[in-house]
């Protein structure tokens, strides 16, 4: 069977500053996306990492559809009514547009679709994460899809042999999208080029080679400054993975993410700390809001979904949990310091900007005499 899944995430206000969604938020999401079940989408999943809300739908339309994005569209209005109801921080937050246009593409929240015709035992991985940026993902997909030293699949399967096909996409573009498509292995040294720039160059999609009607992994890309033309909350992406058999397994996703690479994102979206593997529906905390991603693994049959599993969260993930956090912690002992603060092309709060050109008045330029 053919079947699209979407996912789409936003933020539209949290308790307490930016930690989660209240109950009364989620269940008003969850109730708009419900009665959607059995007609328009074949199943539906709703669930939150740190104060984004992820709705999670397959169905038989193409991604971009006007119809499931105003589901989506309307979960959030319905949702951005109760935290301005209770008060909440960031109500609407990422609803950067008044009215739906047909596609939230370019409105505020995030987006990541699939197309697919599903094997007879479809098995798929969704990434949610929080207080990053869309470039968060570049390195662990770059070593589960094109390192053999991470993903030992790429050598030990014959379905892997082939490498797989990337799509990056320059970020910073705005006028459409700009992207480049390139092959592992032979193209891994422009891929890495490219990818090391979290900031400009995303990972927008990845493709089989041996099968290349086969889709691997949809990754969003949205960055919200370029929409608002100012900082208003971190971009905090969302994937969808294809695993198992012709993809890699989903345990070779796990030694990229163990990494716990640094990332931008943490306190006002201003700082370096590295991605921290948590379980589905963690709050934000005090801990700096350091970056983190949860990963929910399904199992999909006629587009009906099996699951999930919690796949960060069994008691492996302790000990690397602590190790990450060690590593935050030695980071953010360096303050305001770059490169625990972002540098300034990345900061976008006003503050640091109005002071400098303030300073920049006062800077004299002194030449040396003969
Ligand atoms: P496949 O069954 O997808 O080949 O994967 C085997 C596996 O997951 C062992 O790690
Ligand atoms: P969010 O994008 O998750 O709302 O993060 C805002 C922030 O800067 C928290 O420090
Ligand atoms: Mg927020
Ligand atoms: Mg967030
Ligand atoms: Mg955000």
């Amino acid at each position: 069977m053919d079947v699209t899944v979407s996912v789409i995430k936003a933020d539209v206000g949290s308790v307490a500053g930016h930690t989660r969604p209240s109950d009364e938020l989620l269940e008003a999401v969850r109730q708009r996306v419900e009665a959607e079940k059995g007609g328009l989408l074949l199943d539906a999943r709703v669930f939150f990492c740190g104060d984004d809300i992820s709705i999670l739908m397959t169905h038989q339309r193409p991604p971009g559809d006007e119809a499931v994005h105003r589901v989506a569209w309307e979960a959030f209005r319905a949702g951005t009514a109760v935290a301005q109801r209770q008060g909440l921080y960031g109500a609407g937050q990422d609803l950067l547009k008044d009215a739906f246009s047909g596609n939230v593409r370019g409105m505020g929240p995030q987006v990541a679709e699939l197309a697919l015709r599903e094997r007879p035992n479809e098995a798929l991985m969704i990434l949610a994460a929080d207080k990053t940026e869309p470039g968060a993902f570049n390195l662990p997909l770059y070593l589960a899809f094109a390192d053999p030293m991470y993903s030992p699949g790429l050598l030990l399967s014959e379905e892997l042999h082939a490498g797989f096909r990337f799509v990056i996409m320059d970020v910073e573009h705005t006028e459409g999208d700009r992207l480049i498509t390139l092959d592992a292995p032979e193209r891994l040294y422009d891929i890495a080029a490219l990818l090391r720039d979290t900031h400009r160059y995303v990972i927008a999609a990845i493709w089989s080679r041996k099968y290349p009607d086969e889709q691997a992994a949809a990754v969003s890309t949205t960055r919200l400054r370029q929409i608002a033309g100012r900082y208003v909350g971190k971009d905090d992406p969302v994937a969808i993975v294809r695993v198992q058999k012709i993809f890699p397994a989903t345990e070779e996703f796990g030694p990229p993410f163990a990494l716990g690479a640094f990332v931008a994102g943490d306190t006002r979206g201003s700082h370096n700390l590295p991605l921290l593997p948590v379980p589905v529906n963690t709050p934000a905390s005090t801990f700096f809001c350091h970056p983190m991603v949860a990963a929910l693994g399904f199992s999909m049959r006629d587009g009906q979904l099996t699951g999930p599993v919690d796949l960060f969260a069994d008691p492996v993930w302790e000990p690397i949990r602590h190790r990450i956090v060690a590593k935050a912690l030695g980071m953010r002992q360096q303050g305001f310091f770059q490169p625990a603060m972002l540098p300034i092309s990345e900061l976008e709060y006003g503050g640091i900007t109005a002071r400098l050109r303030r300073l920049d008045a006062e800077f004299r330029v002194e030449v040396a005499k003969e």
